[in-house]
């Protein structure tokens, strides 16, 4: 048998002689400016897909806030300010609400049965209202806070065992541990946190799919060399994880339709969709397929991202004593100094909110948001975009814009204080959760997460480095990953602060 290698050494040169000749005759003058490419690569070459934000930050240094670049044979284009951020999501959201289709994610969310991934149309539509409806509403996001509550009560009980006995903390591992907990306790209603075998098993399935939702197919740029994958091991890796993944949802499933389980779990999302699924009250007709997809978004769209989140605005305050020791002191003033603060109270913070505004501009968790692939050509910047190009927005640039922030690299949410800019998708300085029709449906959830597990840390711990750690020693270093996790674990000594 010819061996696929000596198939490609045979075929590549006849191919880029090809694409050498045709790149001299065609070149359209009319798109954004970029980086010059290899032929049939492109600029993969050039590009590390870890801290992609960074790289094309500096590209749009040299090439201006609308740059393009090749990856593979796929057009791509990247917007860097917030004046090109809103012409894309908001005055042509229309013909940009695409999302590339991506072998891993395509895969894994059962060919985009689901919102993340789906095809802009009519079944994203009302994939996306189900969801924000029945799922998602801020009403929905409220009847689950006794279990958020529940949660982060145990974890400063945690803390205080760590603070009485001088224990070097693992924020990270604990943050993480915990949103993990709470987000399986919504969507599942229970978690997996105490069971062993099971923990394990859940916690390396949703690793792998984080790692394959991320991971560079060959397939995706280079259609014809698709085999490559799965010489490399990769199809056999994602099909593995797919089955994986289904086996678990469906044993789940089972689980919550056994007229004998145990009554006294809490309903979570999956037994609001498969009672929908019986009313066939929704316009989809509901299948087992469906629900497994939208429970995988769920939990892998905010897991993460509210881990992440929380995590950096613990590393931003103690990297910045004033604002740490400022927001300590609203919370317990405003707070009347009580043992636990309850959702509804934190709203009353204004300080606070402007620290995770800052923390979100600065620190924000998905920093070239989710790609987006136009359905139809239009004009931005100026420049031809065709139908079929990918874009990508790059928040981490525009939340460094000069010309909408002064000083943007100083950690100041005193900015926030006079100022109206939020986060929910009208102002295009600030885009943490995107915005247009594809903006995160998750904010309510996020938000609530978020305001609660921190303010709750912040009132009830003063917090201090350990022993020959000093602020500067604290590190921003990213992972690589759709969700930027801090790279080193951010060790903490808890002293009980009220
Ligand atoms: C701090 C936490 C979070 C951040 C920073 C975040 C950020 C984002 C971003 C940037 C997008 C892409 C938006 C765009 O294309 O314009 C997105 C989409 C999405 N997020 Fe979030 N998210 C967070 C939490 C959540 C939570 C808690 C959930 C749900 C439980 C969630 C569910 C989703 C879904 C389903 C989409 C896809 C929407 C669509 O394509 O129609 N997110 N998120």
């Amino acid at each position: 048998m010819v061996s696929p290698l000596l198939i490609l050494c045979l075929v590549l040169p006849v191919l880029l002689l090809f694409f050498l000749r045709q790149r001299g005759t065609v070149k359209n003058h009319s798109f954004p400016p970029g980086p010059k490419g290899l032929p049939i690569i492109g600029n993969l070459h050039q590009l590390d897909n870890s801290l992609l934000y960074l790289q094309l930050y500096k590209l749009s240094k040299k090439y201006g806030p609308i740059f393009s670049i090749q990856l593979g044979l796929r057009p791509t284009i990247v917007v860097s300010s917030p004046k090109l951020a809103k012409e894309l999501l908001k005055d042509h959201d229309l013909e940009f609400s695409d999302r590339p289709k991506l072998l891993g994610q395509q895969k894994l969310s059962y060919n985009g049965l689901e919102m993340i991934f789906s095809p802009y149309g009519e079944f994203w539509r009302e994939i996306r209202k189900i969801s924000v409806v029945h799922v998602l509403s801020s009403r929905r996001v409220s009847r689950f806070s006794s279990i958020r509550e529940f949660e982060v009560r145990k974890m400063l009980k945690k803390l205080s065992g760590h603070a009485s006995s001088s224990k070097v903390t693992n924020l990270n591992e604990l943050l993480m541990s915990l949103t993990s907990t709470i987000i399986c306790r919504i969507v599942f209603g229970r978690s997996y946190e105490d069971e062993g075998t099971e923990r394990s098993r859940f916690h390396s399935m949703f690793n792998e799919c984080q790692a394959m939702w991320a991971t560079f197919f060959v397939s995706d740029y280079i259609p014809f060399l698709g085999w490559v994958d799965k010489l490399s091991g990769l199809r056999d890796r994602l099909d593995q994880n797919f089955k994986d993944l289904d086996k678990f949802y469906q044993e789940v499933i089972d689980e919550r339709m056994d007229p004998n389980r145990n009554t006294e779990e809490h309903e979570g999302i999956i037994d609001v969709l498969l009672q929908l699924q019986k009313e066939r009250s929704s316009s989809i007709d509901l299948t087992n397929d469906h629900i497994k997809a939208l429970l995988l978004d769920m939990l892998v769209a905010s897991t993460d991202t509210t881990a992440a989140t929380t995590v950096w605005a613990m590393t931003a305050l103690l990297k910045n004593r004033r604002v740490l020791k400022k927001v300590q002191e609203e919370i317990r003033t405003l707070g009347g100094k009580k043992e636990f603060l309850q959702e509804d109270e934190i709203e009353k913070f204004p300080y606070f909110k402007a620290v995770t505004k800052e923390v979100l501009r600065l620190y924000l968790p998905a920093p070239l948001l989710v790609a987006r692939e136009t359905t139809e050509a239009c004009t931005i910047g100026g420049y031809e975009i065709p139908a079929r190009t990918i874009a990508y927005v790059n928040a981490w640039a525009i939340h460094r814009d000069p010309e909408s922030w002064k000083n943007p690299e100083e950690f100041l949410p005193e900015r926030f204080l006079d100022s109206s800019v939020d986060f929910h998708g009208q102002d295009f300085e600030l885009i943490p959760f995107g915005a247009g029709r594809r903006i995160c449906p998750g904010i309510p959830m996020a938000v609530a997460s978020v305001n609660l597990i921190l303010a709750n840390l912040l009132n009830s711990f003063d917090w201090e480095l350990p022993a020959g750690v000093t602020k500067e020693d604290i590190d921003t270093e990213m992972l690589p990953g759709l969700t930027q996790h801090k790279k080193n674990p951010l060790s903490v000594l808890p002293k009980p602060g009220i």
